[in-house]
Order: C-alpha cells, then sequence, then structure tokens
C-alpha cells in the first residue's frame, strides 16, 4: 500500500466555473473521484485536501510528513511566488510531483517561473485532469522503485 498526499491550491475548488477554456470543465469533486478511482486500481490510499490559504496546505503537508509516502501537488497561483510552499516541501523530503492543469509556459511570463519547481522531482503541466493522474503514476512509480 502506497500513501499519497494529494494537495490542491487556491481557487481550485472552483475549477468548473473557473476560466474553462484554460482550465477544463471538470470540477474538483470529478477530478477528485478520477485520482480515488485510479487510487485504489493501483493500491494507493489517498487524503485529499484542497485550501485557499498557504498556511492550511503547509499545515496538511506537515501533517502528512509521517504519513505519506508521496505527494501530489498543484500549488495554484502559490507555484509562483510562495517561498514558504517551497521550504516546506524541501524540509519534508517526501517524494513530490507538481501538476498543473494548464501549461503554465505558454501563459502569461508570471507563470513561467515555478519557485516550487526546483524542490520537488518533477513537474507535470498542461494535461488537464490527466495532469493529476499521470502524476499520482509518476509518484507511485517512484515510491515502488524506491521499494525494490
Ligand atoms: C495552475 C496554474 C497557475 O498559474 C494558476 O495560478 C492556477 C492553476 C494550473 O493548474 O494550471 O491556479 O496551477
Amino acid at each position: 500500500m502506497i500513501r499519497v498526499l494529494v494537495l490542491h491550491g487556491p481557487n481550485l475548488n472552483f475549477l468548473g466555473r473557473r476560466e474553462p477554456d484554460i482550465y477544463g470543465s471538470n470540477t474538483l469533486d470529478e477530478i477528485n473521484q478520477r485520482l480515488q478511482d485510479l487510487a485504489r486500481q493501483m493500491n494507493i490510499e489517498l487524503q485529499i485536501l484542497q485550501s485557499n490559504s498557504e498556511g492550511a496546505l503547509i499545515d496538511a503537508l506537515q501533517g502528512a510528513a509521517d504519513w505519506a509516502d508521496a505527494v501530489v501537488i498543484n500549488p495554484g497561483a502559490y507555484t509562483h511566488y510562495s517561498i514558504a510552499i517551497r521550504d516546506c516541501l524541501a524540509s519534508l523530503r517526501l517524494p513530490t510531483v507538481e501538476v498543473h492543469l494548464s501549461n503554465i509556459y505558454s501563459r502569461e511570463d508570471f507563470r513561467s517561473h515555478s519557485v516550487v519547481a526546483p524542490v520537488v522531482m518533477g513537474q507535470i503541466s498542461g494535461f488537464g485532469l490527466e495532469s493529476y493522474l499521470l502524476g499520482l503514476r509518476a509518484a507511485a512509480a517512484v515510491v515502488n522503485e524506491a521499494r525494490r
């Protein structure tokens, strides 16, 4: 059994009605349902949280430090400026996959810089809902490989 913490940052609770041309028409509940379906198939236990506040995301990361084997995180706009989330991820030493629904490199200039990217294992950006599913597969693959 692999345990994965999935974190959704600010404004992702508005998915479905938030700029659907950019972020797709799936709601966050639908995305979480797809993640749970995949997790069940792969024998992964998920803990999923969305928050609009930086501190709550950090609390969740710290709280899962001794529980989780890996993290999948879409930090939303915090991607681009939260040194606090970056420092937290760096301190955790858990394999972490950064995911984005949109391709952050094809949009406004400010989105093409991620302050968390240097402290995560890798990033998946631009595949919509599939970014999360690929992120979960990547996290599980890394944990399985380490256990071999
Ligand atoms: C996002 C991209 C960010 O630039 C933006 O602030 C978001 C969502 C994405 O999933 O594409 O809130 O992380």
